[in-house]
């Protein structure tokens, strides 16, 4: 498959898989533009915008958005981008993977690919548990896995760690519950249509980056 700079991916999975840690790795290795909206989310919430209020009890509950604010919010963030994008977190239903596709064929655009994660729940529920994420450059840790070289501070930026507002047990069990409900199904919906790759997210990190950029050469 072609592997420029203006590939457009999209990671897939279920909540802990690995979307955000593989995509700051894509995009600091490919130049892509890193489009989660899951972090555009949060950054609204953080802000205290319109947008903010409306989706924060939402996030803290697990269930999703409603499709019009996703798709309304990446029109146009996708639109700002051109070709180069990664989306992460998006899209999430089958609603949103065909307003996906309305958009990008009005913009001439096409899914180069889509990367799939696959973990299993005891090993997500672990990870989500143990999970700190950075206030600043958003880089994700892990307190066993993956700790920081010094607790609570980002190694990358010196930025606070935190624990996400929805990686509670009972939360994190919800998002599980959603994705294979509501967003599993999407891939039915692109099967036969853009190229599917398969990757097994529980090995280490940087084995499921080797293996990303080999599907991807
Ligand atoms: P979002 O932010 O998209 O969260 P998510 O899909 O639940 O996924 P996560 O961010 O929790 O996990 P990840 O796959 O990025 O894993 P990570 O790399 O961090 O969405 C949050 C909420 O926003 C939703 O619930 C919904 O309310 C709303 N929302 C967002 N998008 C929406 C949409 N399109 N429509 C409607 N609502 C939407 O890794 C997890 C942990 O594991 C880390 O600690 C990491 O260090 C560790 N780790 C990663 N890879 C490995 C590895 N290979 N081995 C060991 N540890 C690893
Ligand atoms: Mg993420």
């Amino acid at each position: 498959m072609a592997a420029g700079a203006n590939l457009n991916l999209i990671l897939f999975g279920p909540p802990g898989s690995g979307k955000g840690t593989q995509a700051e790795r894509l995009r600091e290795k490919r130049g892509l533009r890193h489009l989660s909206t899951g972090d555009l989310l949060r950054e609204a919430v953080a802000q205290g915008t319109e947008l903010g209020k409306q989706v924060k009890s939402i996030l803290a509950s697990g269930q999703l958005v409603s499709d019009d604010i996703i798709l309304a919010l990446m029109r146009d963030e996708i639109a700002k981008v051109g070709d180069g994008w990664l989306l992460d977190g998006f899209p999430r239903t089958v609603g949103q993977a065909k307003g996906l596709d309305a958009q990008l064929d009005e913009l001439g655009q096409k899914i180069g690919a889509i990367v799939v994660l696959n973990a299993r729940r005891e090993a997500v529920i672990e990870r989500l548990s143990g999970r700190r994420t950075c206030t600043q450059c958003r880089t994700v840790f892990h307190v066993k896995i993956n700790p920081p070289k010094v607790d609570g501070i980002c190694d990358r930026c010196g930025g606070t760690l935190v624990q996400r507002e929805d990686d509670k047990p009972a939360t994190i069990e919800k998002r599980l519950d959603v994705y294979e409900a509501q967003t599993q199904p999407i891939l039915a919906h692109y099967r036969g249509k853009v190229s599917i790759y398969e990757v097994n997210g529980e090995l280490p990190v940087d084995e499921v980056t080797r293996f990303i950029e080999r599907v991807l050469q």
